[in-house]
């Protein structure tokens, strides 16, 4: 059962480990990442025949690794991430099916790669069946449909509809079965991602469009992709889609498709953030505390180069205070904007959606002490960027009580390399 987390405006540790103390050792800006959190977003989502993870949510290698000891598969959506799951272990032998690049288009290096290795393609596009073909006729795929609808937590994040850009429209599937047909190929699957934040109203129309779609290609069909999108809940009164609805609604769709083909179709999940984001924290040091008119900003050491949710979708994360020296919560409570270092006016944690700056009840702080930014696990570290010259931050993953360092701090020669001064 599910429960929804108790946000907390002061927090000491995470799991078990002293802020200060994880400071101390690997400095800040500081991702850390609580393995259990997990680890236990897994083992909700068992009852899927697959867990594939939309590693774009957080790619490290080491992230990767743990996924796969615990049986979970991923997606990549580019060169780079087919690269980092085979580094991570990941077989690219299609038969397995650990690995599946799923795009709108091919660039020509991951089309390149796709081809050295086999890859299975869920292809977003007819032209991608078609690019596919030439080079690997006969080749299983996997379609991914955008059903003419589609939900996000931001438009920027709605995947389905005449206004996205994702997957092949639900009315060209005869010409993809035709384009397929012409290289020999078979569609083993069908995947529909609507967006990012899907409640249980979308979804079951995902499933009624997912059984029209499979009922036209026919009993080639043997997987069903639910998608990704999953919410986790970023403020108090956020909260989890119920999973059990959320997977009877799939099993009975799969069920009714394994019935008319007369052969049982496996169920598919993509999460990205449900797996990772509440594991995330993003720590960054107070180095300023400052009156503007009626305003008190905070100023810290990590900006939007670090995480971009605030100022791209208004996305809100919990923020809690560590003290210099620890526990902050008989601190007083004042209303606070808490921004970075960068040189934009937009460089600001907590804004709403459409770059509206709000002030947030925090346990009064000062410099030297620490905030944590909550549920930094998703999409965090990897849209992170070096603008302003700032080298990316050090992600550290604690297990079983040990912190362990799983990227470095960018220096300063990282940053540069690569840059040339002409004669
Ligand atoms: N599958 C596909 C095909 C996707 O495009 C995505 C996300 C996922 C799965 C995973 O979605 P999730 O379960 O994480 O919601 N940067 C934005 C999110 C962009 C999501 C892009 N696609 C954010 O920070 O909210």
């Amino acid at each position: 059962m599910l429960t929804v987390p108790t946000f907390s405006t002061a927090r000491t540790e995470i799991a078990g480990l002293a802020i200060t103390e994880l400071v101390r050792t690997f400095g800040t800006p500081l991702y850390v990442y609580d393995q259990s959190v997990i680890d236990q977003r897994i083992s909700d989502l068992s009852a899927f025949d697959r867990i594939r993870y939309a590693q774009k949510a957080s790619s490290n290698l080491a992230i990767l690794d743990r996924m796969r000891r615990q049986g979970v598969v991923v997606d990549a959506v580019s060169a780079g991430e087919v690269r980092r799951a085979i580094m991570a272990g990941f077989s690219p032998d299609p038969a397995k099916h650990e690995i599946v690049y799923t795009a709108d288009i091919f660039d020509r290096e991951s089309l390149e790669l796709v081809v050295e290795h086999s890859l299975h393609v869920n292809c977003g596009s007819p032209d991608m069946i078609g690019q596919l073909g030439a080079r690997r006729p006969g080749a299983e795929i996997t379609l991914r449909i955008n059903p003419g609808f589609g939900h996000g937590h931001s438009q920027k994040t709605n995947t389905g509809g005449e206004q996205s850009k994702h997957g092949i429209w639900h009315e060209q599937v005869d010409q993809c079965l035709l384009e397929a047909d012409h290289h020999g190929m078979m569609i083993t699957g069908l995947h529909m991602h609507i967006g990012s934040g899907t409640d249980l109203e979308h979804l079951s129309a995902v499933c009624e469009s997912m059984e029209r779609v499979a009922m036209k290609v026919g009993r080639t069909v043997r997987t069903i992709s639910a998608g990704g999108g999953l919410p986790v809940p970023y403020k108090r009164d956020e909260t989890y889609v119920d999973l059990a609805k959320y997977f009877e609604l799939w099993d009975a769709t799969r069920d009714r498709l394994s019935k008319a083909f007369g052969h049982r179709v496996e169920l598919e999940i993509e999460p990205g953030r449900y797996l990772s984001a509440e594991s995330g924290f993003l720590i960054a040091e107070v180095r300023s505390v400052k009156k503007v008119g009626n305003n008190l900003f905070v100023l810290v050491d990590a900006g939007f180069n670090d995480l971009a949710r605030p100022v791209m979708y208004g996305a809100h994360h919990p923020i809690s205070v560590c003290g210099a020296r620890g526990d902050v919560s008989s601190r007083e409570s004042v209303d606070v904007i808490i921004g970075g270092p960068l040189c934009e006016s937009g460089d600001i944690f907590t804004q709403r959606e459409g770059g509206f700056v709000e002030s947030r009840p925090l346990p009064m702080p000062f410099v030297g002490d620490f905030i944590a930014i909550e549920n930094a696990g998703a999409y965090g570290f990897v849209m992170s960027s070096n603008y302003n010259s700032k080298t990316r931050a050090a992600e550290v993953l604690i297990e079983q009580g040990q912190p362990k360092l799983i990227r470095k701090r960018e220096t300063f020669d990282d940053l540069v390399r690569g840059e040339v001064i002409p004669d």
